[in-house]
This record gives C-alpha cells, sequence and structure tokens, in this order.
C-alpha cells in the first residue's frame, strides 16, 4: 500500500500512501461544517481512491437521527456543496459505511453507548480499533469531550487513537494553556491533531517548497535584502449568520492567532533540517518565540482594531457590523486588525511583519509580499521616478500565484524604466484546481502525519503574541472610540497610520 518516492517535493511534502482502515467520528455531525467541508472532502478522496474501503464514518449529535437520515443530510452535503455523486454504486458503497449514534457531549453514557457501538462497527467493517475522533463543535464542548473520550478510555491506546480539535483552539493564552491540559491529562500529542484550515491551502504548503526547495531566493531572504513583509487576509463577507460566535471573537482571535500567525510562521521560519511533523514544528515555535508586538508599552503602535460601518460591496447596499442579526448595537467587536511584529533573531532583527485581515474589504484577497530594500544608488539619474523596490507576492488565494516586480527598461531611445512582473500562476502552469483544504488535512490525521497541524507549544506561542493587544481590545470601550471603515473599502485611516508612521504604504491588491 505505502509508495515510496525518493524526494518529499516531488509530491507534496508527504509521500503518497492509503490510511489503514479506521472508524472517523465526527462531533457535531449535525452542523454545518460536517455537511459542507467533512463529509465532502472524504467523498472526493474515496472518488479519487484514496481511501481504503474499510473506512467508516459514524455521526454522533444530540439530534435523534436514523443512520438513513444521517446519510441523507450527507448526500445533500455532497451534492449542494462539492463536485456531486458520479456514480451511484459509489455512493452506495460509501453510504454503506456512515452511521449515526445520537448522545449527549457531556453524559458518560453517551461515550459508553458510543464505545460499544465503535467496538461492534470494529467486528462489521474490519476497523481494527483504529480511531480517529474529530471534534467540530463550539468550543466550550471542547474539554468535556475530551475528558469524557479520556475517561471511557476511547484515547488511551497511542498509536491507534487519534483526535482532530477544531479552532478556536482557547480564547487567549491562559484558556489554551489550560485547554491543553485537559488535551495533555488524556492523551499524548502525538494523538492531537490541532486544525488550522490555511495549513490545508496548496498555496500555504508551496511557501515552503518554494523557500527550500529553491537555491536563489534563501539568501535574499533576510535583514540585509528585505525591507518589510506584508501579509494580508481580505475578505468580502461580513459576518453573515455567526453573530452568536463572532460577537465575542473579533478578528484578531478568528484571523490573527491562528491564519495570519501561521502564514506568518512557514515566511520567517528558518529552514528545518527535514520535512517531517517536528522539526518544521520546532522551526516554526522557535520563530514565534524571538517574535514580539513592535511596540509593547504603546500598544497602538503595534495593533490598530476596525469595523465596518454601512457601505457599498457590488453596486449594493450593505448594512454595518452593528446593524448585522444578533449583533450588539454598542459592538466593540473589531472586524478588521492590523499589527506590527518584530523578530528578535539574526536574520529579522528590525524587519517589520505587518498583517492585516478584514471583513467586508473591497476584494477577497490573500497574499504574503516581501519588499526587497531599495537599490543603494540609482545611477539612472535621467528616470523620472525613483525606481519601486522589488516585491516578492507569493498569491495564497485567489488567482494562485506568485509574481516578482521589478524594474524594467521601456523600448525606445530614451532610458526611461517601468515596473513590470515576472507572473507564475498555478491554474495555468497546473492546469488543476486546488483541492479543499479540508480533504489534506483529514487525509494526513487519518495517516497519523502531524506536520500541518498545529503542537501545543505552537499554539501556546501564538496567542503569547497577540494576547497584549487582545487584552487591550477585551477591555470596556467607547464604542465612539472604534476606528470604523466603510464597507467595501480598505483599512480604516488608524491603520494607515500603523505603516505610513514608518514610511511605508499598505499595499492596495
Ligand atoms: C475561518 C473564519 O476560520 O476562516 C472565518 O472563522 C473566515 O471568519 C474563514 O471567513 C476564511 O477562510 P478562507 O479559507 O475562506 O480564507
Amino acid at each position: 500500500m505505502v509508495t515510496l518516492l525518493e524526494n518529499p517535493f516531488r509530491t507534496g511534502l508527504r509521500q503518497e500512501r492509503t490510511p489503514e482502515p479506521l472508524i472517523l467520528t465526527i462531533f457535531g455531525a449535525s452542523g454545518d461544517l460536517t455537511q459542507r467541508k467533512l463529509v465532502p472532502a472524504i467523498y472526493q478522496m474515496k472518488r479519487e481512491r484514496r481511501l481504503p474501503p474499510e473506512l467508516t464514518v459514524v455521526g454522533f449529535a444530540r439530534r435523534d437521527w436514523s443512520h438513513d437520515h444521517f446519510r441523507e443530510q450527507m448526500r445533500k452535503g455532497i451534492e449542494e456543496f462539492s463536485t456531486g455523486i458520479g456514480s451511484e454504486d459509489l455512493w452506495n458503497e460509501f453510504a454503506q459505511g456512515l452511521f449515526y449514534c445520537s448522545g449527549n457531549m457531556d453524559d458518560p453514557e453517551s461515550y459508553l453507548k458510543l464505545k460499544n457501538f465503535l467496538g461492534e462497527l470494529d467486528e462489521k467493517r474490519n476497523t481494527r480499533g483504529n480511531r480517529v475522533f474529530y471534534l467540530a463543535v463550539s468550543p466550550n464542548f471542547f474539554p468535556p469531550g475530551i475528558k469524557q473520550l479520556g475517561a471511557a478510555g476511547m484515547l488511551s491506546d497511542p498509536v491507534k487513537s487519534r483526535i482532530v480539535i477544531e479552532k478556536p483552539f482557547g480564547r487567549d493564552l491562559s484558556s489554551a494553556q489550560s485547554l491543553n491540559r485537559v488535551v495533555q491529562s488524556v492523551c499524548k500529542e502525538n494523538q492531537v491533531y490541532r486544525i488550522d484550515h490555511y495549513l490545508g491551502k496548496e498555496t500555504v504548503q508551496n511557501l515552503m517548497v518554494f523557500r527550500f526547495a529553491n537555491a536563489i531566493f534563501e539568501p535574499l531572504w533576510n535583514r540585509q535584502f528585505v525591507d518589510h513583509v506584508q501579509i494580508t487576509v481580505a475578505e468580502t463577507v461580513g459576518v453573515e449568520e455567526r453573530a452568536g460566535y463572532y460577537e465575542s471573537a473579533g478578528a484578531l482571535r478568528d484571523m490573527v492567532q491562528n491564519h495570519l500567525m501561521q502564514l506568518f510562521c512557514l515566511t520567517a521560519m528558518d529552514p528545518p533540517n527535514a520535512i517531517d511533523a517536528d522539526s518544521i514544528r520546532n522551526e516554526k515555535v522557535k520563530v514565534l518565540q524571538a517574535t514580539r508586538l513592535a511596540d509593547i508599552n504603546n500598544l497602538e503602535n503595534a495593533g490598530i482594531r476596525g469595523q465596518y460601518k454601512a457601505g457599498w460591496m457590488g453596486g449594493k447596499p450593505v448594512p454595518g457590523y452593528r446593524e448585522e442579526p444578533g449583533v450588539d448595537l454598542s459592538s466593540t467587536t473589531p472586524t478588521f486588525a492590523a499589527l506590527k511584529l518584530m523578530v528578535d533573531n539574526w536574520r529579522w532583527q528590525g524587519v517589520p511583519f505587518y498583517l492585516r485581515t478584514g471583513k467586508r474589504m473591497p476584494k477577497k484577497v490573500s497574499e504574503i509580499a516581501i519588499q526587497f530594500r531599495q537599490v543603494p544608488l540609482l545611477i539612472f539619474q535621467s528616470v523620472a521616478h525613483q525606481a519601486n523596490p522589488n516585491v516578492l507576492s507569493l498569491r495564497i488565494q485567489p488567482n494562485e500565484g506568485i509574481s516578482l516586480r521589478f524594474e524594467a527598461k521601456m523600448p525606445g531611445s530614451e532610458l526611461r524604466t517601468r515596473t513590470v512582473d515576472m507572473d507564475f500562476s498555478y491554474g495555468s502552469s497546473f492546469g488543476v484546481a486546488a483541492a479543499d483544504a479540508y480533504h489534506r488535512l483529514l487525509l494526513d490525521c487519518m495517516l497519523g502525519d502531524q506536520t500541518l497541524f498545529t503542537r501545543a507549544d505552537e499554539v501556546e506561542e501564538a496567542w503569547r503574541v497577540v494576547t497584549p493587544v487582545l487584552s487591550a481590545w477585551d477591555a470596556p470601550s467607547d464604542p465612539l472610540s472604534m476606528p470604523l471603515y466603510e464597507a467595501g473599502t480598505w483599512e480604516p485611516a488608524e491603520a494607515e497610520w500603523l505603516i505610513n508612521k514608518d514610511g511605508r504604504r499598505w499595499r492596495r491588491l
């Protein structure tokens, strides 16, 4: 079953393998994530013949559903949110491996019932006691769920049982530490898969390939050549129906501590000794340990928040955040966050990393831009404008690709220059659409590969970096003091200032 390839970079970061037969139990099986993402991703893997025929999925939730009702719901999800069922025979084979078990996350009886049911399925489907438990539930159920799984003895085999924990992992440093303690009281770190779906994106994984499978970039990747780095994750969507969660989360917890910090780590870390989970995660932790907010004594020099007010998107009026359903009229929850981080190590001393993310921005775009230093001396005195510094931009989504901006001579007898781009596009080079991030992450977890999951110390370090800003923004404040930006526009003016005061500008994307 195992195909060994000499160079892991040739096929991605991992060898092509098929997981062992196992039962994947999804807690929160009646929820959106299961129907929209998880089961469609598993079905897609089935279509690609990446899964063993014995693979079994058990949905666990409070509702009193039958196996057949669960199967119907999952079929709807696959039809609506992915490429569809395809062959009926394949669906029937898949559906035979779908089961449902109703229960309550804080009721010990429910876990015993589940345990017995999984035991019966082992016999029936030959799944050999291999288990993955996926917590696709609201974070307040993480601690009781993990404790109960431990108490029922379902995590006691460190080789055969794994647990997947969705984000957010904690609300701040101390809650993340206490959640880690709960996890560590019932299982070993090698059983724990903390999900950050950004790590499942092809372009995010390509960051490592780009940096460490090419010789020409690494020598430039440091304070000698890089002026600063900008990491942007802009979204056009607003809070949608998620106010219940978002009101107590906000942009820093929802996006920065996890997704943007992961992009930051992969950009700033040193080359790992090998492409394996521990080597990579050691480097990520090392760079996080060296990272701090730019000004800890004066937080407005290091972090700016914002909230969208009513505006226009795609020619239509859209409400402001405070007018969204379920949002408090005087809410001070940020829907935009910008941070300036510094990394105290030999590679990056003095190079600022500016991170920004927001909802209701004019465009959906995620990119990492490495802006290089100016040339030491501009010898083309006749050139009217100053040469623009080189920028290497790694587009995470959409239009996935990489481009390098440089100066070129314009044709003609006069010496005039213009800024041009050298472009690589995933779409045109590979001609295939990138798989959904959950596809890759679920497969890795089934294979027991933790490379693309965050380790306990890593998640805590990321919280440590953002916690001072988080605490300042959580403190009660006058709603009138909240910087606002119109929906459909870029960051609030205060965030412009964060970078302009350093003589730099946000990129217009
Ligand atoms: C989620 C956040 O983790 O990521 C959402 O909770 C956000 O608020 C989403 O919209 C963005 O993910 P993507 O893959 O669309 O960039």
